[in-house]
């Protein structure tokens, strides 16, 4: 934390005004996979691994913007009434959060000198954005005294991500990221939205995250396909069955469904998938509370088999290390994570067991991919909150 108060010295020069800082953390979802948009019920968690923010006012009339993740280059930009995506950068984010305040009416009108350092690995679908958007969010409502309630950050870290950078994502990141607990995972009915905490008491089994080493890029086109699909076969399907969302359609409302979408059509098979993730969500809130980690790994190989297999959202990679993992001794379980694509896997296992097999399953992945697989333990912990300068 002192280099990051000197880095920022350095940057924008030191001042009697006290710099704030805080943190926000990634997120791993357990289980509960593309059915945020949906209004289904998902099982995240927010992990040690995060974002830390550094801010203060400046007197310019622009803010400033740098990144230790992207080192080389201060980014500045004036202070406007609207502002708008500039190309694919990194800076968009915080952008993006500064202009969800312009459009409530509580601009910033002073420049703001933004530090960001995330500890999050790059491309791991584990939310470096929602984690940068929170932060950003979090440290001005902090600063400046805005007044926003935390449920308020979250709906617009959302509406940043939707609106500005123009992926059509659900809920459920921003939230974990802002109501993350240590110990515990969420239970988040994304519909209202509301959670619960359950008890994250896994005995002797561990949650870890497992990167293909396929960076999670260029999926906004088929996130957002994936999204359209949902709302079609909602549209389709509303009127008959008096759904309020896709995650309203139970599983025997199924089969009546198939003969309206077609039974071999993509969107039933979506919504097949949609539908059954739901039942294993709740299914998985019982297991993890009655302690049954055999039934929650395999509620975990099953939403891997419905994301490969009826939503198409895994990949030869995914499939891969999944199939490799579920093949070790000792592992109950193990899916894709996130939105798919790349990225990583989740797995539960008895504890050490991963780590034990680290260089078989390197090997084999390998074998497979000609990738290097990355490990990391998945504990839950807190989530946003100002820290110590
Ligand atoms: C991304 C999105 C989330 C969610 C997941 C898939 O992480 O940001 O809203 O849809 O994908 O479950």
């Amino acid at each position: 934390m002192k280099l990051l108060h000197k880095k920022f010295n350095s940057l924008y020069g030191t001042s009697l005004v006290e710099v704030l800082s805080c943190f926000a953390p990634g997120r791993i979802n357990l289980i509960g996979e593309h059915i945020d948009y949906n209004g289904g019920p998902v099982m995240p968690f927010s992990i040690s691994n995060g974002t830390t923010l550094l801010l203060r006012e400046n007197n310019l009339g622009v803010h400033r913007f740098y990144s230790m993740n992207f080192p080389g280059q201060v980014h500045t930009v004036s202070v406007q009434k609207q502002y708008h995506k500039i190309e694919n950068h990194w800076f968009n984010y915080p952008l993006a959060c500064l202009e969800m305040l312009n459009d409530i009416n509580l601009s910033i009108t002073v420049g703001v000198d933004f530090l960001f350092s995330g500890d999050i690995p790059n491309g791991a679908g584990l939310s470096s954005s929602a984690s940068i958007e929170v932060a950003t969010l979090f440290g001005l409502n902090k600063y400046f005294k805005i007044g926003l309630q935390n449920i308020d950050i979250v709906l617009l870290a959302k509406k940043a991500e939707n609106d500005f950078i123009g992926l059509s994502c659900g809920i459920m990141d921003q939230y974990a990221v802002t109501f993350g607990k240590s110990g515990n995972v969420l239970l988040l009915q994304c519909d209202i939205p509301e959670h619960k905490y359950v008890a994250a008491d896994l005995g002797e089994y561990e949650i870890m995250a497992i990167h293909t080493g396929v960076k999670r890029g260029l999926t906004a086109s088929k996130y957002n396909e994936r999204y359209t699909s949902c709302m079609e076969a909602f549209a389709l399907l509303k009127p008959r069955f008096k759904l309020k969302n896709l995650c309203d359609l139970s599983l025997s409302d199924l089969s009546e469904a198939s003969s309206i979408l077609g039974k071999d059509s993509e969107l039933f098979q979506r919504t097949r998938h949609v539908v059954s993730e739901k039942e294993r969500v709740l299914q998985a809130e019982a297991a993890l509370i009655s302690g049954d980690m055999v039934l929650l790994g395999k509620l975990l190989n099953e939403s891997h088999d419905s994301l490969k297999n009826d939503y198409e959202v895994t990949g030869f990679e995914l499939d891969s290390l999944v199939e490799v993992l579920q093949g070790i001794d000792g592992v109950a379980g193990a899916r894709m994570t996130g939105a798919g694509f790349g990225g990583c896997a989740v797995s539960l296992a008895k504890k050490g067991v991963i780590q034990q097999y680290k260089s078989v399953i390197s090997k084999k992945y390998k074998a497979l991919t000609g990738l290097q697989p990355e490990l990391y333990l998945a504990v839950p912990s807190d989530g946003v909150s100002l820290t110590a300068c």
